[in-house]
């Protein structure tokens, strides 16, 4: 009998063992611990392990929250706690810098976040190497304090931030309810169903955070869809985020991938030029002009001012790099299989990256000179996280965002970051814009 027992304790020990062994070494180790101490506490992990691991396929990002694992906050918000680390106040903590080795890292895993989208669970889908896990961002002159979500929450807290962007504007939002999921889970409190316009609340905290699908900032439409071609309104800022944006505090406004797309570009209601139409008598202004133009747009509307308009602080990220794919386009073969970040002296942004960082930073530019002009009361903050980014190649899903034999159009997938991955520092960015910019 008392065999039996040890035996069957030693095989769920096993399997725990098994099932934990992604998480991070602390955790591991309370968890053996765990084990040895008693079978009842561990049946309970072991359930909630498998419920985990074995959660219907989302379909959404939040799916998770619905299907019911959604767990209490571990700690009250009113738990006395140290200060948060900050980085000195004249340093640059965008660039220059390089990645170098962290140990500690990563800090939560598919199994302790239950929110990674689907194509961004790299681990998931059989991702061998973990080495790119173990890097952080180290400017030049100073550390940059790893994420802390209670000081997050106590920079945010009776306050409301929204994302406007695609869908790496999602994989940073994501990354940040992964971060912060140490403290506290958000609730669902969307009034839509469409997985691209989420609303997520904090309340302990009183904090809100949300997402609006917005890849061109502007209106965009595909009249056709088979013949690939957008129509870019250059002048009119989108209605999906426009007026719904005007109660929050602040706004990460992100944009770059779509506007690669073939377009026809419009303003004031007529054809202006094109990207890559190949219309005769279209001249063809590149992209580099709709992205300058839906900035000016976007940043126009967000820092007018007036009555129901945005009061807010707007925090511009700087473009997730294009250029990862090698050995070819996204749809030619290319792909991303490194699997350690370049050093500083490696590589450096460049060609289509290059210029549009520099259409972003011209046109944050103009509008801070314009807001700061008009006395409207907005502020903009520039989140320039570009050169960081373009030095991890290595952190792409590539082939592992899904299983091989599954059909996709981005097949290997250079443009997204794997969640753990290096999309982490930008919140570890984000959370010092706040302590150095409480609004
Ligand atoms: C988490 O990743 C592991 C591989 O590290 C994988 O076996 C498992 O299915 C993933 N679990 C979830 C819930 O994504
Ligand atoms: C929540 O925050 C808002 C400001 O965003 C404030 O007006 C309100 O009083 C706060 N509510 C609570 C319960 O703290
Ligand atoms: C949040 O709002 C509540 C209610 O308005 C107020 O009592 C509290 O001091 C506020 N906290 C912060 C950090 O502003
Ligand atoms: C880059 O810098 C490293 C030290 O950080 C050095 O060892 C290496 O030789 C340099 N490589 C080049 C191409 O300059
Ligand atoms: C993959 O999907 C596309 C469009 O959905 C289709 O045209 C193509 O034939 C499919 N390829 C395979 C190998 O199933």
């Amino acid at each position: 009998m008392q065999a039996k027992i040890e035996q069957k304790r030693s095989n769920l020990r096993q399997r725990l063992l098994g099932i934990a062994s992604d998480l991070p070494m602390h955790k591991l180790q309370l968890v053996v611990t765990t084990t040895a101490a008693s079978l009842p506490a561990l049946a309970v992990v072991a359930l909630v392990l498998l419920l985990l691991a074995t959660a219907r396929r989302p379909c959404s990002f939040l799916d998770a929250y619905r299907s019911g694992v959604s767990l209490p906050s571990p700690s009250g918000p009113s738990r006395p706690r140290a200060a948060a680390v900050r980085a000195p106040s004249g340093c640059d903590i965008f660039r220059p810098g390089e990645w170098v080795p962290d140990d500690d890292a990563p800090y939560y895993t598919n199994l302790t976040c239950p929110l990674i989208q689907e194509h961004q669970n790299c681990m998931k889908y059989g991702r061998p190497d973990r080495g790119f896990l173990r890097w952080r961002w180290r400017p030049d002159g100073c550390d940059l304090p790893r994420f802390d979500a209670a000081a997050f929450f106590d920079a945010v807290r009776n306050s409301s931030l929204a994302f406007v962007g695609d869908s790496l504007a999602r994989n940073h939002m994501q990354s940040l309810m992964c971060l912060l999921s140490k403290v506290a889970y958000p609730k669902d409190i969307s009034t839509t169903t469409n997985p691209e316009f989420r609303t997520m609340r904090y309340e302990p905290y009183n904090f809100t955070m949300a997402i609006f699908w917005s890849p061109f900032l502007v209106r965009g439409h595909q009249p056709d869809p088979r013949r690939h071609m957008w129509d870019i309104y250059l002048d009119e800022p989108d209605a999906a985020w426009r007026d719904a944006v005007s109660g929050f505090d602040r706004v990460v406004l992100s944009a770059a991938t779509w506007f690669t797309r073939p377009a026809v570009f419009y303003a004031g209601g007529r054809v202006v030029g094109c990207h890559y139409c190949l219309v005769p008598g279209v001249p063809d202004l590149t992209l580099r002009y709709s992205l300058r133009m839906a900035f000016r747009s976007a940043l126009r509307v967000l820092t007018a001012g007036g009555p129901g308009r945005f009061k807010g602080t707007v925090i511009l990220r700087t473009l997730s790099p294009t250029s990862h794919f090698e050995g070819g386009e996204w749809d030619r073969g290319g792909d991303c299989r490194r699997t350690r970040p370049f050093a500083a002296n490696e590589t450096r942004m460049a060609g289509l990256d290059l210029d549009l960082h520099k259409v972003q930073v011209e046109e944050f530019a103009r509008a801070k000179a314009e807001a700061e002009a008009s006395g409207g009361g907005t502020r903009l903050v520039l989140m320039d996280t570009t050169a960081a980014m373009v030095l991890r190649p290595d952190g792409h899903p590539s082939r592992y965002g899904h299983w091989p034999h599954e059909n996709v159009t981005l097949y290997h997938d250079c443009v997204h970051w794997c969640l753990p991955g290096p999309i982490d520092a930008w919140n570890d960015m984000l959370l010092q814009m706040l302590l150095r910019d409480p609004s």
